[in-house]
């Protein structure tokens, strides 16, 4: 397997992200930038997000190439928990590469942010990300009710966590 490697992102990512969010087959996932100039100003604010502790962003790299993306959003209430989440172009799903990103986030959460919860939350249909976080280790602690709010509707997601 080529290295999967997270970088932060850059605004000249715009375009890529773009394209690979606004693939149809994406159904569980809500981000969907309607232009690129959208996209840029979502790139834009990332480092004012880390600066005041909100989101760390990144951009997945297989073997030097931009595949994807991924992230860490830190809970405002409880700032020692942190909910992760990932995107993977299409034409390279069933790789690894989300399996490989949630392992490079968890040493992130854990030895950088000192974070001592991570939390993943898919909906339940959404088999393949629930795969990831299962074969990482994550425990599934129950279901959430109408917890997400995607395509203008509730909807419930598993709760995964992992505790240090
Ligand atoms: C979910 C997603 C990130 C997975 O990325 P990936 O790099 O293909 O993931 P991996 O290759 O590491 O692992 C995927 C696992 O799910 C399994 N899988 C994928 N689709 C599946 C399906 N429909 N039913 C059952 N298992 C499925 C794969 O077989 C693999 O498991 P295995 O290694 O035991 O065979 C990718 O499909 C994606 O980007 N989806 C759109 C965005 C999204 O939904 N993100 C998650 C939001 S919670």
């Amino acid at each position: 397997m080529k290295k999967v490697k997270l970088r932060y992102q850059k605004i000249s990512d715009a375009k890529r992200f773009f394209e690979i969010l606004n693939n149809p087959n994406y159904i569980y996932f809500s981000a969907k930038p309607k232009t690129i100039e959208e996209e840029r100003k979502f790139l834009r604010a990332n480092l004012q997000k880390r600066k005041n502790n909100l989101e760390y962003n990144y951009t997945i790299l297989y073997g030097g190439q931009m595949v994807g993306g991924a992230g860490i959003k830190i809970n405002q209430s409880r700032n020692y928990i942190g909910e992760i989440g990932y995107f993977v172009d299409e034409d390279f799903w069933g790789k690894g590469i989300a399996t490989q990103v949630v392992k490079l986030l968890e040493k992130i959460c854990f030895d950088e942010l000192n974070l001592k919860r991570i939390e993943i939350l898919p909906m339940p249909a959404n088999k393949g990300s629930v795969r990831v976080a299962i074969k990482n280790n994550y425990k599934k602690e129950g279901l959430m009710k109408k917890v997400l709010k995607h395509l203008g509707k509730f909807e419930d997601a598993y709760l995964f966590a992992k505790v240090k």
